[in-house]
This record gives structure tokens, sequence and C-alpha cells, in this order.
């Protein structure tokens, strides 16, 4: 199979990441006879720097062009004094949705060699921690009417969803827990906010097609809490954009590997964006510290979700099992008695295992 890939790098250690990921796809591409086609394009603050705007039309055009886009991470202190439509995170929102990326998959998922990094008590998660967090992307607050004004200045943005914003996310949602444990949590702030009330709406109602899911509904600081005193109550956790932005970060804590976790940011057909869910990181930038497996991971769900590849997605993820099963560690994972490793050897060990040849 021939796989037509965009790569966008980014800004702080998304180069470093992103070439260990390659390594990686190169592995994968030997092992089961697939041919990676890479254009690479830029955004975020090297776009910025480069081209003087955070998203490049050639980079749109060139996502566009590809059947998945795999990036690094964008931002940084660097550029934190420029207004807000001019920020490399105003980059990555417009490439969301430019692309058409209105639903935003984000696992969070305790590794067993991990365990000990899991910040909760050891009954709290016994027996491992497995949930989804399906973040509406490319509506709500993010994207809703926003400004400034008044005389005593004021600013102001709009939490706006309209029905079909809504049904696509469900939708999404309710086929995501078909396929796991059927339970479906959808977590909005309905006693306060019209927007909810109208999203718990329209869950309901697409809920009424899949009988087979539990479904129930969660105010959102209940289920900051929830998070924390019970995760292995919820499977799949389905939310708007903010509320999903702030409790996938929590749910990627609670793992205690937030340099683990990767992405998937997906539209309608099988293209898709996939990227890691941490930052970019500068204070580590270029120096081989940075820990790859989210963006190695993301390619497992890259092949699994843009191309249906299942068994190339399980190999990769099998072979970062058996890499940390083997004890090598980057520094952000480490623990007394493992191996320490930097960032390429890292992306070694992992397209080594999935060669079939260790060291
Ligand atoms: C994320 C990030 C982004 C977001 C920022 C960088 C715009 O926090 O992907 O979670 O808020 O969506
Ligand atoms: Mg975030």
């Amino acid at each position: 199979m021939r796989l037509k890939l965009a790569i966008i790098a980014g800004d702080g250690i998304g180069g470093d990441i992103v070439a260990e990921a390659l390594k990686v796809m190169g592995a994968v591409g030997e092992r089961f006879n697939h041919k990676f086609d890479f254009s690479f394009y830029l955004m975020g603050g090297q776009a910025i720097d480069t081209m003087g705007t955070p998203l490049p039309e050639s980079t749109l055009l060139g996502c566009r062009d590809a059947q998945a886009v795999l990036l690094g991470a964008v931002g940084g202190e660097k550029w934190d004094h420029l207004k807000g439509d001019q920020r490399p995170e105003k980059g990555l929102l417009d490439l969301r949705s430019g692309l058409g990326l209105f639903c935003n998959l984000r696992p969070a998922l305790l590794y067993e060699e991990l365990a000990q990094a899991c910040p909760l008590k050891e009954h709290i998660i016994a027996g491992g921690l497995d949930l989804m967090v399906v973040r509406e992307l490319t509506g709500g607050i993010y994207f809703g009417p926003k400004g400034r004004s008044g005389e005593e200045m004021s600013a102001w943005d709009t939490m706006l969803y309209s029905e079909q914003e809504v049904e696509r996310i469900a939708v999404k949602a309710f086929e995501l827990a078909m396929k796991r444990n059927k339970r479906l949590t959808s977590v909005d702030k309905a006693n306060v906010l019209e927007s909810s009330r109208l999203w718990r709406e329209v869950v309901n109602r697409v809920a009424k097609r899949y009988d087979e899911v539990t479904l129930n509904h969660m105010y959102v600081d209940n289920a900051a809490m929830q998070l924390v005193r019970n995760p292995k109550q919820f499977d799949v956790i389905v939310t708007s954009n903010m509320f999903g932005d702030i409790l996938s970060d929590e749910a990627s804590m609670i793992t205690g590997s937030i340099g683990m976790l990767p992405s998937a940011s997906l539209g309608e057909g099988n293209f898709g964006l996939y990227e890691p869910i941490h930052g970019s990181a500068p204070d580590i930038a270029g120096q081989d510290r940075a820990n790859p497996l989210a963006t190695i991971l993301s390619v497992a769900m890259l092949l699994r979700h843009s191309f249906d590849l299942e068994e190339e997605a399980l190999a990769v993820e099998q072979a970062v099992k058996e890499v940390l099963k083997d004890g090598w560690r980057t520094e952000d994972i480490m623990s007394s008695g493992q191996k320490r490793v930097g960032t390429k050897e890292m992306g070694n060990l992992v397209a080594q295992a999935i060669s079939g040849k260790k060291e």
C-alpha cells in the first residue's frame, strides 16, 4: 500500500520526536511492505518566523492533498507576546478547522509498566485504566464570536453549538463506545449553560439509535472530580471543545504518562491528523531528551484510523510495550532500576522491535 502523508514537525521538540516516528514508519513499511510518501510542511512558530503566518496556505493545501497528517508540537515562549490571531496555536486551530477535523480522540491509557508513575492510590487504579475522551474540536467557545468592546475595556468569547455540530460528534462517540465497553458519559454544564442544554437534548436523541450503549450525563465540575475519585467508572467521555481540552489533560495526567499519549483528530472520512498530547517543551529541544513514544503511538493511531491497518497499528503498540517491558525509559518516565535512553535510542529500540531485529 502507498501512504501519502503530510508531516509537520513544528516547534521545540517537534523535530526530535517526529524524526523517531519517521524511523518507526520506515520499519513498518519494511516489515509490512508499504511505501510511505512524506511531504514536509511548516506550521506554528517556525512558520511565523520564516513565512510571517502560523498557517501558510501551502501547508493547508499540502495537508488537504495528503491522506493523513502527522504533527509534532507547536508553540513556545518566543511567540507568547504575539496577538491572539498571530500566535502559533492559531495555526493549529485553523488547521483543525480548515481540514474539518471535528472529532478529537484522546485515549488515556495506563501502561502497566509505568504504573508507578500514576499519581493515584493503587486501589483506585487496580486492574488498569483505559478511557477515551472524545472532544468536539472545531466548535464551541474556541470558534464562536469573540472580541473586545466598550470604553471600559471588556472582552468576550461565545460558546456556540449547532444541533448538527453536536449530533455528528455524538454519533462518533456512540460508534466508538460500541467498539469498546458500550458505556458513554456525556459531559456538559447543562445546569447553567444554554449551549449545554442543547448538547444534552441532541445527545439524548442520538442515544435512541444506540440501545446497547449505556449513556449517562455528568456536569463538567463533577466529571473533573470523578476522574480522580473513581476514573474506572468511565469508558468513553464525549464533551465540548473547551471541557474536552481541560478533561483530557486531567485524564492523561492520572495515567502518569502524559509523555506517552497520542491523539487523533478526525473528520467524516478516513483523513486524520495525529499528534502527541504533550506540548513543544522548548527547554529540552534538540538535546536528545524528549520522549518520542507519544508521537510513535500517534503513528499507530494513524495506521488504524486513516488506513485501516490494524495489524500494523498493533505491531507499533506492541513494540512500544516490549521496549518498556525491557526496561528502557526516557528521562520523563525514568524510575529506579530502569535503563535510561535518549530520544534517538528510544526510536531505534521501537523500530528494531518492529523489525524483530533486537540489538
Ligand atoms: C490541545 C492544546 C490546544 C488546544 C492549544 C495549543 C491551542 O491545548 O491540543 O489540547 O487548546 O486545543
Ligand atoms: Mg490542551
